[in-house]
């Protein structure tokens, strides 16, 4: 095949090259020139059909089933399994465990009866054996190709004709089309285009894994995101043995669901009770430690917040947060200073959220508080009470959605009572779901605090 046409494109200002050029000599930015393959090379464009525009009304919607991976986690996070057609990312730190999902993943599908084509540029067609051996991974419908080219690929996928297929990783493809080497900006944005195409016109789903470490840092996955359908990020500590999968964009579904799963030695197990997970080795009777009910898309899971309050060896005091927000810390260690009247913005505070989770909701600020508060007076929290709640600048304690969800969760795991905004007590008693466990509502952190730590 002869090479294609390629020319060399600004990302600044669009500006065009034939040959790659350091420093661009129209808006002089150095370093943005980028090879793409000449429009002419291209293949039509992934969308276009036959017969132009029509009556929205007269387009047909029976849209092909989605496809079930056999793991509900997975499925949840799709939105209900893999949607036909559809380009799906899958990002993570290197070594998280995203190979091991995908594989998992293709095995489930394959023992439901369908096709599918795995392809590793990564590992021998003899090392993914030995992996999914591992795993039980055996159907005979999953078929596994270890190939870097992207015309072989889809050549292979033409002949063999899979219902899903699945590339690890994108930095390790290249299309024939361009010079760049694998990996490289233009090569990641080619490649993906052109599955992005053959997923659309063969209405076959394709996976796609891209190694991104937790701030973007590798360029190229960053700018598949607003190309692709789906975003699912898999994310964990690799010392820690459970991770969690999460979407940052979903076409086909809500971006709040995450799956929780626990890396085994055969493979990854579903994790269908995460608080269970999260609250499994809580110390009980210890100050600074406090049960909260977060919500992350549709589930609600409990998980323990910690502070440590000490005594500052330094000049400035040390601020340590895992898992929630640094600034957000700051805040309420302001509010607790002023609306508490607990010193604590001349002492150094850790704050962790145990196992790893990472807290992003406003709902988890009480718990904070109180973390803190009863770590600097030294008196913990009743084991079997949790907390949840805004807090405002004010010290007030703001309602929050999905309380009822909370309580349910809560009661659940043997929670006896829950110390929460007024207004979501006010508004669970009148639709009569108060789900068997005590509440105590309150306005203020004042109130929270007297509630959960002294009141006893
Ligand atoms: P992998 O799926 O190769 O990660 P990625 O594709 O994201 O780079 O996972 C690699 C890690 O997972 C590795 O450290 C070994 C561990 N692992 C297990 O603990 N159990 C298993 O069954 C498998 C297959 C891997
Ligand atoms: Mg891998």
């Amino acid at each position: 095949m002869a090479k294609a046409k390629t020319r060399y494109v600004c990302q600044a200002c669009g500006a065009q090259s034939a040959k790659w050029l350091g420093r661009c000599t129209d808006c002089g930015e150095y370093g943005t020139f980028v090879e793409e393959a000449a429009p002419e090379a291209r293949p039509a464009g992934a969308l276009s059909s036959t017969g132009g525009a029509r009556p929205i009304a007269d387009v047909r919607v029976d849209e092909a089933p989605r496809i079930p991976t056999g793991m509900p986690e997975l499925d949840r996070v799709l939105g209900g399994g893999i949607v036909p057609g559809s380009l799906v990312l899958l990002g993570g730190d290197p070594g998280i465990g995203k190979s091991t999902l995908l594989l998992q993943a293709l095995d489930g599908i394959a023992r439901g009866g369908r096709r599918v084509l795995y392809v590793s540029g990564e590992e021998s067609v003899q090392q993914t054996a030995l992996r999914a051996e591992r795993l039980g991974a055996r159907d005979k419908r999953l078929l596994v190709l270890a190939e870097t080219a992207l015309e072989t690929i889809l050549d292979e996928a033409d002949k063999h004709r899979p219902d899903v297929l699945a590339i690890d990783s994108v930095q390790t493809m290249h299309t024939r089309a361009l010079d760049s080497i694998p990996g490289s900006l233009g090569q990641v944005r080619e490649t993906a285009g052109r599955l992005l195409t053959y997923a659309k016109s063969h209405g076959i789903p394709v996976l796609l894994v891209g190694h991104v470490t937790k701030d973007g840092g590798l360029a190229g996955p960053k700018t598949l995101e607003h190309v692709v359908d789906a975003v699912l990020y898999f994310e964990g500590e690799r010392t820690q043995h459970y991770r969690v999968l999460r979407t940052t964009k979903n076409r086909f579904g809500s971006t709040n669901e995450i799956g929780v799963f626990e890396m085994r030695s055969v493979g990854l197990a579903e994790v269908p009770n995460p608080s269970q997970l999260f609250l499994a080795e809580r110390p009980t009777g210890v100050p600074g430690s406090v049960v909260i009910a977060a919500v992350e898309g549709s589930r609600p899971i409990l998980v323990e917040l910690q502070a440590l309050v000490a005594n500052s060896g330094g000049a400035m005091p040390r601020r340590t947060a895992l898992g929630f927000d640094p600034n957000r810390v700051s805040l309420l260690l302001a509010v607790i200073e002023r609306r508490c009247g607990v010193d604590v913005l001349g002492l150094d505070v850790f704050v962790n959220v145990a196992g790893g989770v990472r807290l992003a909701e406003p709902a988890s600020d009480l718990g904070l508080v109180a973390a803190v508060v009863s770590s600097a007076r030294r008196r913990p929290v009743d084991a079997r009470t949790l907390c949840f709640g805004e807090v405002g600048l004010a010290g007030e304690v703001r309602a929050v959605a999905r309380a009822d969800l909370r309580l349910a969760e809560a009661a659940k795991m043997g929670f006896k009572r829950c110390v929460l905004p007024r207004l979501n007590v006010e508004a669970l008693r009148a639709q009569g779901a108060e789900a068997g466990i005590t509440l105590v509502g309150v306005r203020d952190v004042g109130a929270a605090i007297t509630a959960l730590i002294e009141d006893r």
